[in-house]
């Protein structure tokens, strides 16, 4: 028996060969993981951040389809001048930004604003700068966070950070179509951004986390990617939040 013939459309958006995948936050994490996966399915990735030698060392790991610029997501002429040195942008996704988290009456007003500013304006001003660049069969996929949804610990400007991000989602990906913009909102990750927080904060958070998520496990920088990837490759996906979290936010 043959197989079944792909929907032509379905097929088109479904491929990253040849196409421009573009990872602000590609040094690390949950970026880099992405960065590998769609480079093996054929794409030529950039690699964005700000730290040249950490760029420098993943670009090397991906392999040749590889090229990293340095870019500060919360710095608009430093946004302005990352996609002026590119030709094309198929698809964008941003997962760069540093924080404080914590307790409304333990953050300064500073430290509480900060997932704003880094966080929600980084992305939004990403894509403001990246849209004249952006093919209109690709995609934006934003970083939010299940915290958004279902808060593991107060942090009120955090959980509402998140939540601000997947409202945004759904607005761009009315402006922007046929562009297609999508939200990714991960539970906890036993990855690098973990790894650089106390360990006594850490154990506790994941003992916390295995505990009330369904599956009974944390998550790996690569189930988050797989979740990436889908994002962009499903040409009928706009304006949707995806939880890759284990099943943390149905309980
Ligand atoms: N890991 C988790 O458990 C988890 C769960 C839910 C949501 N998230 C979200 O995922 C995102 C990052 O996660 P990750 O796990 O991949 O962490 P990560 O490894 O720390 O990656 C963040 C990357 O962003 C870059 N970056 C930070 N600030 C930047 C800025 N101002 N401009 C440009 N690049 C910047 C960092 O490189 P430089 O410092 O060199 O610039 C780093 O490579 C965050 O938005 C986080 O809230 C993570």
């Amino acid at each position: 028996m043959s197989p079944l013939p792909l929907d032509a459309e379905t097929h088109h958006a479904g491929r990253l060969t040849g196409r421009t995948v573009v990872l602000i936050g590609g040094g690390s994490g949950i970026g880099l993981r992405v960065a590998h996966r769609a480079a093996a399915a054929g794409a030529r990735v950039v690699l964005g951040g700000r730290t040249p030698a950490r760029l420098a060392a993943a670009a090397q790991r991906v392999g040749d389809s590889a090229t990293w610029r340095t870019v500060d997501i919360t710095d608009g002429v430093s946004l302005a001048a990352f996609f002026a040195e590119l030709d094309r942008v198929d698809h964008l996704f941003t997962s760069a930004a540093s924080y404080q988290v914590g307790p409304m009456l333990e953050l300064s007003d500073e430290e509480a604003a900060s997932p704003f500013v880094s966080k929600f304006w980084g992305q939004y001003h990403a894509v403001r700068r990246a849209a004249p660049k952006l093919a209109t069969d690709g995609s934006v996929v934003l970083m939010s966070g299940a915290a958004g949804a279902r808060p593991p610990a107060p942090a009120p400007a955090y959980a509402a950070c998140n939540a601000a991000i997947e409202g945004l989602g759904r607005g761009l990906a009315l402006e922007l179509a046929p562009v297609r913009v999508n939200v990714v909102s991960p539970g906890t990750v036993d990855g690098n951004l973990w790894a650089q927080r106390p360990a006594a904060d850490r154990e506790n958070a994941f003992a916390q986390y295995r505990r009330d998520t369904v599956l009974h496990r944390l998550g790996t920088e690569d189930d988050i990617a797989h979740a990436v990837m889908f994002l962009f490759t499903n040409g009928f996906t706009t304006g949707s939040t995806l939880y890759p979290d284990g099943g943390y936010t149905l309980r």
